[in-house]
């Protein structure tokens, strides 16, 4: 992700989350937080999802990712959380963590599908509603079991892709 990118990146957002970050968050994650990663999914040169990881020395964290709604369904969101395990993975990062609405369960499958557990509650994390946060943690990204399950997984997205976006 690029400075030029936030204003669509913007656009992606609102239509995602009800409090939605601000421009200067993207901003300020991109041009000053050295432990952020940012990257955006395109179409045929068309932003359609966008997501971002922090990495301290073995710590990541998924801060955000989202694909536009007219997009959903179709692998990108997949496809964008392989990169950030990716990138966290190659950063020498051996846990990750997210935090996600209890009722986000679209969300939530997606995480567990990668191996992503819940391992506390945070009551009333969401200011806008007072919903809980679900912490999910993934670990031993860097031992052989997560390796070869993340190769599995990352093969059958490559032929579901190859076969035509769903
Ligand atoms: C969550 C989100 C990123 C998923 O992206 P997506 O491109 O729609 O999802 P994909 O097509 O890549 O699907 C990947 C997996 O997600 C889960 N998933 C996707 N759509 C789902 C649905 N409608 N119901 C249940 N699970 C679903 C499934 O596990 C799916 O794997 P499967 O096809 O093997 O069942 C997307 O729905 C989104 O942007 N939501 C709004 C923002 C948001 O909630 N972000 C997460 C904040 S914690």
């Amino acid at each position: 992700m690029t400075a030029s990118d936030i204003a669509v990146v913007l656009a992606i957002e609102s239509l995602s989350f009800a409090s939605a970050w601000p421009q200067n968050a993207f901003v300020n994650e991109i041009r000053d937080n050295k432990l952020a990663h940012y990257f955006v999914g395109r179409l045929n040169g068309e932003i359609v999802a966008y997501g971002g990881i922090w990495v301290i020395l073995e710590d990541s964290h998924v801060t955000t990712i989202a694909v536009h709604p007219d997009y959903r369904g179709r692998k990108f969101g997949e496809e964008m959380l392989v990169h950030l395990l990716e990138e966290a993975i190659a950063a020498r990062a051996s846990w990750i963590t997210l935090e996600v609405r209890e009722s986000n369960e679209t969300a939530q499958r997606l995480y567990r599908k990668y191996g992503f557990t819940v391992v506390s509650t945070r009551r009333g994390y969401y200011s806008d509603n007072n919903e809980n946060a679900l912490v999910m943690w993934a670990g031993n990204l860097k031992g052989p079991l997560y390796a070869s399950r993340l190769a599995v997984l990352k093969d059958t997205l490559a032929r579901e892709i190859n076969a035509g976006r769903r």
